[in-house]
């Protein structure tokens, strides 16, 4: 069902959603119902029972998630994985009004992901259980749904730990949907749609349809098929006429031509919707949409990948599922804002680590033009070993539910390309593992022989134990994680296998990044970890993935890269830190250094960015060195108005037109073949600038040293926010000197004051090792910088957020929030 349609008119939803349902419509609907769950954070007995007394429990909305809420602690039962945060058990009723039920009326209810180990009940009797917490479930309400209050109860058991070997969070923390129809219908994710032929010209669109019949007659339909592009203008139209019989289910293939069709690229994401209509005679009896993109992808063993016949390096990075401060329970916003971000780095490709995200987080990925790989399990068969109760407890028995369910739900994303099957699975060195992995290939290339599948794996060339050749060989693209881990190949990089194995389509599914602690910089001479890629000292940090990348960048067989991390992550941390910072952007979505070095790699429009800070007082003359990212030609490095001389990456070979030493063209200093330019400077306070010029076109940054801190600065990232309770507004938050300049080395402590109709959800400045609870008003900066993230209620008004901080000046900032 086209849910990001039902995302962009929530206001219209809530109607439907909050208030007691009254006088459901007999045809298709999908609402949101994560408005007003009673919850607690425990065991109960007889929780599940119709009759059971919630009135004390919590009142609270989805998505929830109830490890963010709680207190870092070094003896936490999550662990470093799990960023010291607590997991157990919790319940979860939500008391559903129907007013009506029209005769045969079907429902079913969805969660996008409940983690973990959840039992779903209705009115007492039990749907079923659901082991893992990543894929999405649904139950059939219709035999026990009745007139009048309903009680949907779940039962959330996340006390098994650890269980992950990264945050989780606990909790139904993302939306839950209640579907309802006729009793002849499209079934849950019912429609599959390719577009085998996708060319400029013409594209051809083939829909395989399910439909079912719960009733115990047969049925004669029409299943008519409408094709709407990104105006909304139908494009193509087909009808089918078919006889279903009673109490059963079929497939229904569909053929049609789209004439001239947009393309679904990076650049231009154009999305179609199809409308899936049911007719019996002329009536309706049921209506369905999906949304979905023509796109043709190619996958060549020598050529690399091609989106539209144009090839396409990914500049791919790793993510997993939090966001910082707002643990699991993501709202859709907070995610626009963090792709945004990547896509203005220059990011073109996600791999969605270890697990499959939510199904708004996909529609994203198609609105914005992102290339997905979307992988399922972290764990089959075999314990990776660090965390004791992770998947290959169940593996066995819920693999292939696991695995279709998320085909189907996500199959008709044009942004997924590429399906990921596991990551450094210990399976791969085990003799069973090349059986296990056939199964899992098996499995995707019936239920979606459109995309190619891969695995992460990161023991190809391990002298104890490298993974197994059939084991590499039934992947159609063989996945490397971290391929310049191994001595003999540190510089050889993919290339020893491409020369034993060139028929291997290869792809980088996880490799080093720059990473570090944003504004965090050291003129320490003794770094004290030399082994290579756990540098974070600022001089060096970047050129293991520098090298890397420039390995990618020039061979074309190499699809692409997908660096560990794009954002910081919550766990997989060892105390005092509860998260990890491999990241180019940090745990607030503000970007570091690094996020400049690929920005300078995989953007074209120009861009100069310079680090340190300029704020080293009592290093007068000492030589501190300066670190330029850019995409220029050349670039000149100024201290107070004095030239420290221009840069460029390349070599020039002028030559020369006339006698020896007759050169016409200006002098250009060459550096060496790293991929960022860096100069010796002495310290003196004053302004340091950098110019790069490119296509006849000037960029400059600079970097000004600071006064001492004298005021609070708020900046919204929106003006006006949705009063649907699922919005937010990002404020950050600087700590400015008396000139208005950010004081990179300010920490001060802040307390926040929300007024209106909105709510603080989080606060974090990006330190890993601040361990205030996230939903603390009181936080302190990091390196002059923070965040604050504020939800809508659901009623319209003003919102007003005020800091204060002793010896500073205040600052208030106002935000809009409208139905
Ligand atoms: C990789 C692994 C990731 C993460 C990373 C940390 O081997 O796939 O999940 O653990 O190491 O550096």
């Amino acid at each position: 069902m086209k849910r990001s349609l039902i995302i962009l008119n929530l206001a219209i939803i809530q109607i439907l959603t909050f208030n007691a349902w009254s006088a459901i419509p007999e045809s298709r609907q999908l609402v949101l119902i994560d408005k007003n769950w009673k919850f607690i954070q425990s065991d109960v007995k007889d929780g599940e029972k119709q009759i059971f007394d919630d009135s004390k429990w919590r009142t609270l909305n989805l998505p929830h998630d109830w490890s963010i809420e709680g207190e870092f602690k070094e003896d936490a039962i999550t662990k470093g994985p799990g960023g010291y945060l607590p997991a157990g058990i919790g319940w979860y009723r939500k008391h559903l009004n129907i007013n009506s039920i029209a005769k045969d009326q079907q429902f079913w209810i969805e969660f996008d992901g409940v983690y973990m180990n959840s039992d779903v009940w209705i009115n007492g009797q039990h749907l079923g259980k659901h082991p893992y917490g990543y894929t999405s479930i649904w139950y059939d309400l219709t035999p026990y749904i009745k007139k009048g209050e309903n009680i949907i109860a779940v039962k959330v058991d996340n006390s098994l730990q650890p269980n992950s070997r990264w945050y989780s969070g606990s909790g139904i923390y993302r939306h839950v949907w209640l579907n309802t129809a006729g009793p002849v219908h499209v079934a849950q994710w019912g429609t599959y749609i390719t577009t085998p032929v996708a060319e400029s010209s013409s594209a051809t669109v083939e829909v395989r349809t399910t439909i079912e019949n719960k009733l115990t007659v047969s049925k004669n339909l029409v299943l008519r098929t409408v094709v709407t592009n990104s105006s909304g203008k139908e494009v193509a139209v087909v009808e089918t006429a078919l006889t279903l019989p009673s109490s059963d289910k079929t497939n229904v293939e569909q053929s049609v031509n789209v004439d001239s069709p947009e393309l679904w690229s990076i650049e231009t994401p154009s999305l179609y919707t199809l409308k899936t209509t049911l007719l019996e005679g002329i009536k309706p009896i049921d209506n369905y949409n999906s949304t979905f993109g023509i796109r043709k992808i190619e996958f060549d063993t020598d050529k690399g990948f091609f989106l539209n016949g144009k090839h396409v390096k990914m500049n791919g990075v790793c993510l997993h599922h939090d966001a910082g401060c707002l643990g699991a329970a993501v709202p859709d916003q907070a995610w626009v804002r963090r792709l945004q971000l990547l896509k203005d780095m220059g990011c073109n490709a996600i791999r969605l680590s270890h697990n499959p995200p939510s199904p708004e987080f996909l529609d994203l990925c198609d609105k914005m033009g992102f290339l997905v790989m979307d992988e399922i399990f972290d764990e089959w068969v075999e314990k990776k070993g660090q965390v004791g109760f992770s998947y290959h407890i169940f593996f066995e028995e819920w693999w292939k539910s696991d695995l279709v369910s998320m085909i189907y739900r996500d199959r008709n994303h044009p942004s997924i390309v590429i399906w990921s099957a596991g990551n450094e699975v210990p399976d791969q060195v085990k003799e069973n593992g090349s059986e296990t992995m056939r199964k899992l290939v098996e499995v995707f290339h019936k239920e979606d022989p459109t995309r190619p599948v891969t695995q992460a794996n990161d023991r190809i060339a391990a002298g104890d134990g490298p993974a197994k050749i059939p084991f590499l060989e039934l992947q159609d693209i063989v996945g490397y994680n971290y391929v310049d881990r191994w001595n003999e190949r540190r510089e050889l990089y993919y290339s020893v296998d491409r020369h034993d194995h060139p028929d291997w389509k290869m792809i980088g599914t996880e490799n080093v990044s720059v990473g570090g602690l944003r504004g965090q910089y050291s003129l320490a001479t003794d770094q004290s970890d030399r082994r290579p890629g756990r540098s974070r000292d600022y001089r060096l940090g970047m050129i293991q993935a520098e090298q890397l990348w420039k390995f990618t960048s020039v061979n074309d067989y190499v699809i692409g890269d997908f660096m560990w991390t794009g954002i910081d992550y919550l766990g997989e941390a060892g105390w005092p830190n509860k998260n990890s910072s491999s990241g180019v952007i940090d745990m607030c979505g503000f970007p570091k250094d690094g996020y400049y070095f690929y920005q300078s790699q995989w953007t074209d429009k120009p861009m100069v960015h310079l680090f340190p800070h300029w704020n080293w007082t009592g290093n007068e003359g000492k030589i501190i060195p300066v670190i330029v990212y850019t995409n220029c030609d050349t670039a000149e490095l100024f201290l107070n108005g004095k030239s420290y001389g221009k840069k460029s990456y390349v070599f020039p070979q002028q030559g020369h037109s006339k006698s020896w030493n007759g050169y016409e063209l200006p002098y250009i200093a060459p550096t060496t073949s790293d991929l960022h330019l860096s100069w010796d400077v002495p310290y003196e306070p004053g302004t340091l600038k950098i110019v790069g010029k490119k296509d006849g076109k000037t960029v400059i940054e600079e970097v000004l040293t600071t006064s001492v801190p004298d005021a609070i600065r708020l900046t919204a990232d929106r003006k006006n926010i949705n009063a649907d309770m699922q919005d937010i507004v990002n404020v950050k938050v600087e700590i400015v000197d008396k000139n208005g300049l950010v004081v990179p080395t300010a920490n001060n402590a802040v307390e926040f004051k929300v007024e209106g109709e909105g709510i603080l959800i989080g606060t974090d400045n990006g330190n890993p090792q601040d361990k205030t609870q996230m939903k603390s008003k009181q936080r302190s900066v990091f390196n002059g910088l923070a965040l604050a993230v504020i939800q809508s209620t659901e009623k319209s008004g003003n919102i007003r957020l005020s800091a204060t901080s002793e010896g500073l000046k205040d600052a208030v900032i106002q935000v809009v929030s409208q139905k």
